[in-house]
């Protein structure tokens, strides 16, 4: 069965002109648009979206970060979708994140790396929900 997972292109890729970029590199991958929108969060919406963070040293930069500019929200469909995506993506430290992978190709920190990929089936679920409540 297709799986379903959340992306965001954050604040960071959309100030930089990147949305286009990451479309590119899901839809060659083979991955399947099936919701996109820009909006700026709410900060609730953001501490909801990032709640498994909220002891971490980081998360009020986070926040601040996630609320600053609008972001682009997608749902993309495919087989194994989560785990397509985040390798597309790389490693979550710009850093590490290998040459050729969306972070790895276009940033240096681990709070401004262009996106987001939701971790698991759950959070997938939850992530979808939260941005697409409508969605079908
Ligand atoms: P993301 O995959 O969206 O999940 C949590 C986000 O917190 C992460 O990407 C980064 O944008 C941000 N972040 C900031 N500092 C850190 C850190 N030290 N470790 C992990 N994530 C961080």
């Amino acid at each position: 069965a297709p799986e379903r997972t959340l992306v965001l292109v954050k604040p960071d890729g959309v100030a930089r002109g990147l949305v286009g970029e990451v479309l590119s590199r899901l839809e060659a991958k083979g991955l399947r648009l099936v919701a996109a929108e820009l909006r700026t969060l709410t900060r609730e919406t953001a501490e909801t979206h990032y709640a498994e963070h909220s002891e971490r040293p980081f998360f009020a930069d986070l926040v601040e970060f996630i609320t600053g500019g609008p972001l682009m929200a997608l749902v993309v469909e495919g087989p194994r979708t989560i785990e397509a995506f985040r390798a597309l993506a790389g490693a979550t430290d710009p850093v590490k994140a290998a040459p050729g992978t969306i972070r790895g190709d276009f940033a240096l920190e681990v709070q401004n790396n262009i996106v987001h990929g939701s971790d698991s089936p759950e959070s997938a679920a939850r992530e979808v929900k939260l941005f697409f409540p409508d969605l079908g």
